[in-house]
């Protein structure tokens, strides 16, 4: 099954979300797999927003994710990549749909609670970039059954 990563932001932890925000994974049936609190730094931040590097808003962005440490977790189920991020909204809380963890939680494009991978690609550079192998655990969800068919499992 695929693995996804969630970057879960300082603003976030600040609020008292982190629950709110787990749980929304959880209810859904996604598995977490990994998670861990760690301080962001520039130089992770520089290649984890490489391809928003050369905007004006970027040193603001490096500063936010640095505010606090944040929490990174690996989730794992059917499409989990595609799943998480439509879990998560559109970029901009303002625009992000009700029912949707920005939707529900956020008024802003930066404090947009969550970082989601966009790609399957993305999501394997992005488990690599945070967690360790050994930090990614590998165990039977017990109802899975339950989420799944018989037929989606395989
Ligand atoms: S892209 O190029 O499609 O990935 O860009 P996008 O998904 O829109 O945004 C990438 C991340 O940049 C943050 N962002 C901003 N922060 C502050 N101010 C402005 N104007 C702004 N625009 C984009 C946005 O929160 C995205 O962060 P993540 O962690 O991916 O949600």
């Amino acid at each position: 099954m695929e693995k996804t990563l969630v970057i879960i932001k300082p603003g976030t932890i600040q609020r008292g979300l982190i629950g709110e925000v787990i749980t929304r994974f959880e209810q859904k049936g996604l598995q977490v797999c990994g998670v861990k609190m760690i301080q962001l730094t520039d130089e992770l931040l520089a290649e984890h927003y490489a391809h928003i590097a050369d905007k004006p808003f970027f040193p603001r962005v490096k500063a936010a994710m640095k505010a606090t440490p944040v929490i990174v977790l690996c989730l794992r189920g059917m499409d989990a990549v595609h799943v998480t991020h439509i879990l998560a909204g559109a970029t901009n809380g303002r625009e992000a749909a009700v029912g949707t963890i920005r939707g529900d939680f956020s008024m802003s494009v930066q404090w947009n609670i969550i970082h989601t991978s966009d790609s399957v690609k993305t999501a394997d550079a992005e488990l690599a970039r945070f967690f360790r192998e050994d930090e990614i655990f590998d165990y039977k969800q017990s109802y899975l059954e339950y989420i799944y068919s018989e037929d989606e499992i395989i």
